[in-house]
C-alpha cells in the first residue's frame, strides 16, 4: 500500500533550508565548467527504453533491474533517464552537432531514476551534475575533464577525495581479454558467487566488483586488462598520465576499476571519499568512443562524467551559510485599510527599486512583526501607520521618521550605499 502523505521510497524534498547548499554546487559548476568553455544543455526525464538498453548495455544491473520503465498512450516504451550520458549523445546525434567546432562541450545539471536499494547516499530519485565533450578522442580532454572535476569537487571542499584511474582499451583487446578472463573464471568457477557465476558469458568484467570475499581470492589472481591493452591504447593511457602529472593532480591507477555501464572505451576514472559509508563514489566517468555507433550514430569519440550532488553535499565541510535575502521589511502599523494600502505599495515600490522586501501577511502584533523582521535577517523595518513611516535601519541602530514612502525608501538606499 502507498502513502499518499509519504514520498515515495528512496525519494526525499529538497527542503527550502536545504536549497540554498545545492544552489551553490550548481553555482561552482557553472562557474568552472563554464569557464572552460562548457554550455548548459537540458535534455527530457524520459526517452526511448532503447536508447538505455543499448548504450548503458543490456547485461549492466542498471538495464536489467534499476531503470523505471513505462509505456505510454501510443504504446511506445519510456524510461525515466538512470543517467543522462546517452540522452546527450542522442541530443549532439540529432542535432547535428558535429557541424559545430570539435570537441562540442556540454555540462547539466539534472535528475536521475534508478530503481535500488534505498540507503544514505543511495536514492530512487537523485541529481547529478556532470559534463560531456564530444567529438575528439585527444587524451587532453580526458585530462582536462577530470581536473575540472577535482577543481568543482575541491571548491566544494569535498573531504577525503581519491581518484583513481583506469583503461579498459579498444574493444578489440577488450574482446580479447573477456576470453582470458572467462576462461580464468571458469576454471574458478566452484569459488564464484552465484551472481558471478550467473554472468560469466554477459559480463565477466563485474567480477572484480564483487563484495563476496571468494570471488574476491580469485579475482586477485585474474588477470588484468592494463596488461592486454593495443600500443595506441597505451599510448593514450600513458599520454593521460603525464597530462595529469603536469598538473600534479594525484590519482592512482586501479587496473580493476569497472564501472557500472558498458558504453565505456579507454579511459576510465572515479572519485570516491573517504567521508562516505558504503556509496563513496562522488563522482566518476571516462572515455565512450563507441556510445554513438551503438544507438544507430556515425563513429564519434566522446568523454565525460557524472557525480551526485547528493553525495557532493554529504561529503563537503564547510560550504558557506547563505546569506539572507531580505532586507527592508514593511510593517504595518495599525489596522486601518488605508495603512495597508500604503504598506503595500511602499513594498511594491521597494521591489521595484530592487530591494528585497518581505511585508507583513499574517497579522502579527507589532511585537511580532519585529521579532518576524529579525528572523528573516532584515537590516530595515519600515513601519507604516496613519502619521507616515517609521525606518529604523538595525546595523545603525537610528529611526527616523518620514511623511512620505518616496523618502523612506530614498533612505534606504542611501543606507544599502546605492543612492
Ligand atoms: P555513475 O557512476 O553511474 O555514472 O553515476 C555518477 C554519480 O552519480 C555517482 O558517482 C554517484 O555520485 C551518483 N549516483 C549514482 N547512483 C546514485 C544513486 N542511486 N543515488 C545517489 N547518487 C547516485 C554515470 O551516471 C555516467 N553517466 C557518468 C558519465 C558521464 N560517464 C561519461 N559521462
Amino acid at each position: 500500500m502507498s502513502d499518499p502523505l509519504q514520498a515515495p521510497r528512496g525519494t526525499f524534498d529538497i527542503l527550502p533550508e536545504q536549497a540554498p547548499l545545492r544552489l551553490t554546487v550548481e553555482k561552482v559548476t557553472r562557474a568552472v565548467l563554464e569557464g572552460a568553455g562548457y554550455e548548459r544543455i537540458e535534455t527530457p526525464t524520459f526517452e526511448a527504453t532503447e536508447l538505455f538498453t543499448r548504450s548503458v548495455g543490456e547485461a549492466t544491473d542498471i538495464v536489467q533491474k534499476e531503470m523505471y520503465t513505462f509505456t505510454d498512450g501510443g504504446e511506445r516504451s519510456l524510461t525515466l533517464r538512470p543517467e543522462v550520458t546517452a540522452p546527450i549523445v542522442r541530443s549532439y546525434l540529432q542535432h547535428g552537432m558535429h557541424k559545430l567546432p570539435q570537441p562540442v562541450k556540454l555540462w547539466y545539471l539534472s535528475s536521475c531514476f534508478r530503481y535500488e536499494r534505498a540507503q544514505k547516499g543511495r536514492y530512487r530519485q537523485f541529481w547529478q551534475i556532470g559534463a560531456e565533450a564530444i567529438g575528439s578522442d585527444d587524451p587532453a580532454v580526458d585530462a582536462e575533464s577530470i581536473a575540472l572535476l577535482a577543481e568543482i569537487l575541491e571548491q566544494l571542499g569535498v573531504q577525503g577525495l581519491q581518484l583513481r584511474v583506469g583503461s579498459l582499451g579498444g574493444s578489440a583487446a577488450r574482446e580479447r581479454y573477456r576470453e582470458l578472463l572467462k576462461t580464468h573464471l571458469r576454471a574458478n568457477e566452484d569459488q564464484l558467487a552465484e551472481d558471478v557465476k550467473a554472468r560469466i558469458d554477459l559480463n565477466p568484467l563485474r567480477a572484480f566488483d564483487s563484495a563476496d570475499e571468494s570471488t574476491r581470492a580469485v579475482m586477485a589472481t585474474a588477470p588484468l586488462l592494463l596488461d592486454h591493452l593495443d600500443k595506441e591504447d597505451l599510448d593514450h593511457f600513458a599520454q593521460l598520465r603525464l597530462l595529469l602529472d603536469a598538473i600534479d593532480l594525484p590519482y592512482v591507477i586501479d587496473p580493476t576499476l569497472v564501472r557500472g555501464l558498458d558504453y565505456y572505451a579507454r579511459t576510465v576514472f572515479e572519485f570516491s571519499s573517504d567521508a562516505l559509508g558504503a556509496q563513496s563514489g562522488v563522482g566518476g566517468g571516462g572515455r565512450y568512443d563507441g556510445l554513438a555507433e551503438q544507438i544507430d550514430g556515425p563513429p564519434t569519440p566522446g568523454f565525460g562524467w557524472a557525480a551526485g550532488i547528493e553525495r557532493i553535499l554529504l561529503a563537503a565541510e564547510g560550504l558557506p551559510e547563505p546569506e539572507p535575502l531580505t532586507v527592508l521589511f514593511v510593517a504595518i502599523g495599525d489596522d486601518d485599510p488605508a495603512t495597508r494600502a500604503a504598506g503595500f505599495a511602499l513594498s511594491t515600490d521597494a521591489r521595484r527599486a530592487g530591494i528585497p522586501t518581505q511585508i507583513e501577511l499574517a497579522g502579527r502584533s507589532i511585537k511580532g512583526q519585529y521579532k518576524h523582521a529579525d528572523r528573516l535577517g532584515a537590516r530595515f523595518v519600515a513601519t507604516v501607520s496613519g502619521a507616515g513611516v517609521e525606518l529604523k535601519d538595525f546595523e545603525s541602530g537610528d529611526s527616523t521618521a518620514f511623511d512620505d514612502r518616496d523618502a523612506a525608501l530614498a533612505a534606504v538606499l542611501r543606507g544599502k550605499g546605492v543612492a
